[in-house]
């Protein structure tokens, strides 16, 4: 696990041991453990997604200030968004995105942004005020910092961290917690894992969304990840809102309450 590459990527201690201790059971021998670890860290790492020059980045972002025009802000953000495969297939519709989203669940003042990649770069899209609290975690080390440096921009606090959420669930509350296109792969590492976690969050809203095609956009996976989301709140009495976009679902989960 000493590999430069994933020492580079910043992964969190906790996310080694706790595949170490999911797949010791079924691989007790040392090299075959190593190398099934190995495996379940670039499936989730998904390095294969992403071309971002991080330093580049950084510069770009040293070019704005919060009193940049939205435009200027929107021009970087656009790029970074474009660098990953799951935001950059949102491009397109990122105008209508947020309204449609929080026609059903009005405009929080808290979110979570969980296994967020480059996703809090959509924030000038959102029309949220810079006083939201906006909480973003994920898993590599360059892209958490990178977030931090443009909710500076931003004016947003800098609440970017560093965490597994299924090893370590966000605790505080918010009014919505988004879980966009990485569900799916979270039942590839740990199957069944998605419920514990959708269970154990503190918001009123918990917006899931899964890709309806595969990256591609030969394969049609709506049904089969309709299925997820449903299977996953089996005998939960949460509300389910579907709003459908050209190539993701966004599942808004009510939970009634602060769960
Ligand atoms: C598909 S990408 C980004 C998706 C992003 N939410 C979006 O829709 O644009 C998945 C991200 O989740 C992160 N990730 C995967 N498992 C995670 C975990 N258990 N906790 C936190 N982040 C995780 C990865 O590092 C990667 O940046």
């Amino acid at each position: 696990m000493r590999a430069p590459k994933y020492q580079a990527m910043g992964i969190p201690e906790e996310t080694v041991l706790d595949l170490l201790s999911q797949e010791s059971e079924r691989y007790p021998e040392h090299r075959a453990l190593v190398k099934v670890v190995r495996r379940k860290l670039h499936n989730i790492m998904a390095p294969y997604l992403e071309e971002l020059d991080y330093a580049q980045a950084s510069d770009w972002l040293k070019g704005l200030s919060v009193d940049s025009d939205l435009s200027a802000v929107k021009d970087v953000c656009s790029r970074i968004l474009s660098s990953h495969a799951s935001s950059r297939e949102r491009m397109p519709f990122l105008e209508t995105f947020y309204a449609q989203i929080f026609a059903v669940i009005g405009k929080p003042t808290s979110i979570l942004d969980l296994a967020c990649g480059f996703h809090p770069f959509s924030f000038p899209w959102m029309g949220l005020p810079p006083q939201c609290q906006f909480s973003a975690y994920d898993i590599h080390r360059p892209r958490i910092q990178l977030i931090n440096q443009f909710f500076a921009v931003m004016g947003l606090a800098p609440l970017a961290e560093l965490r597994d959420v299924l090893v370590s669930p966000p605790e505080q509350q918010a009014d919505a917690a988004f879980l966009f296109k990485e569900a799916h792969r979270m039942e590839k590492r740990n199957p069944g894992c998605n419920r514990a976690l959708w269970v154990a969050l503190k918001v009123r809203y918990l917006l899931v969304s899964l890709p309806s095609t595969d990256l591609g956009g030969t394969h049609d996976l709506a049904e089969k990840h309709r299925s997820l989301v449903y299977t996953t709140i089996s005998g939960l009495p949460w509300k389910v809102t579907e709003i459908v976009f050209p190539n993701e679902i966004v599942f808004v989960l009510d939970k009634g309450g602060m769960g």
